[in-house]
């Protein structure tokens, strides 16, 4: 082997070993999904603020009926790189929430911005009682936890643009690609509705229709994928609120270091100047 095709196979091994191992994935038995362009992709994404706030709306009023966010506290609403409410407005918004304490003589207490996001069943149990069986995921991390299959591996222009979004597809189009029956022969549960992206029935009817969710002003569309992408990119902040920060250091290293190489490149010059080579 030439000395530059060694160096070629120990790259290719390098970057092979550095591609992650592939979590949840859709069945290749689904459609092919749509991939969608968010604003927190690449290199240089950061998080929409008004799709957050969007999104945070979806979430409460329809998703947190049957699914928990446990890791989320209600001042994280109000932070820097979030859906950065009104300090206020959340306040208000987590008194009208109850927090289970045995240890109070009325047993509960409104919450507060340091309370976590209240479970919506007080039990597993009840939880999977009220849905067919099924447990609802908690959405902490869930936008991390799921991924598409068919991007693992991982192409070289995937790898490129840094594409870190597989979590964010599967939600989308898992919400978008309900139907109404099955196909002919497909057998499903009878807690189950079809779902044409995973390529088979799950025990979640579809939570989302047109104007489901009234939005204040900014004609912003309400129809499913609208809806589907907001509550998405809700998603995906909480399972990585610190994204934007992250994005940013490892830029400014960047910058650092080819300024840094620069430098050392023109020392090195000077340095060896004198000396015949
Ligand atoms: C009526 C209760 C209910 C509501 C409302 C609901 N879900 Fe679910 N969801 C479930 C159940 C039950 C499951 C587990 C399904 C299963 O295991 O087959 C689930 C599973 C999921 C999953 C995981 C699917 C997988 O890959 O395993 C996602 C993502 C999801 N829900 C998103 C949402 C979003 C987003 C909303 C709001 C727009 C929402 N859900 C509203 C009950 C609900």
């Amino acid at each position: 082997m030439s000395k530059m095709k060694k160096i070629f196979s120990a790259l290719a091994l390098s970057v092979l070993l550095a591609i992650p191992a592939p979590t949840l994935a859709a069945p290749a038995s689904g459609k092919a999904p749509e991939l969608q362009k968010w604003s927190f992709a690449g290199i240089f994404g950061t998080y929409d603020t008004n799709q957050l706030q969007r999104g945070f709306q979806i979430f409460q009023e329809v998703c947190s009926t049957c699914h928990g966010a446990s890791l989320i506290a209600f001042r994280n609403l109000t932070e820097a790189g979030g859906p950065e409410f009104p300090e206020s407005q959340i306040k208000q918004l987590a008194s009208e929430y109850y927090i289970i304490d045995p240890e109070l003589e009325e047993g509960e207490r409104p919450a507060i911005l340091a309370d976590q996001w209240p479970n919506p069943f007080a039990t597993e149990r009840e939880a999977r009682e009220v849905n067919g069986g099924a447990l609802p995921p908690d959405f902490s991390v869930l936008a991390k936890a799921r991924n598409l299959a068919k991007k693992f591996p991982m192409n070289f222009y995937d790898m490129a643009t840094a594409y870190q979004e597989g979590g964010a597809d599967f939600i989308y189009n898992l919400l978008v690609n309900y139907e109404d029956e099955p196909p002919h022969g497909v057998e499903i549960a009878d807690n189950q509705q079809y779902n044409s992206f995973l390529g088979r029935g799950i025990a979640m009817m579809s939570p989302l229709m047109e104007e489901l969710v009234e939005y204040d002003g900014d004609g912003v569309p309400l129809t499913v994928e609208q809806y589907a992408k907001d509550v998405t990119a809700f998603m995906y902040w909480m399972a990585d609120p610190h994204l934007v920060s992250r994005k940013t250091i490892g830029l400014n290293v960047l910058i650092f270091l080819s300024v840094f190489a620069l430098l050392m490149y023109l020392v090195k010059r000077r340095i060896w100047a004198g000396v015949k080579h």
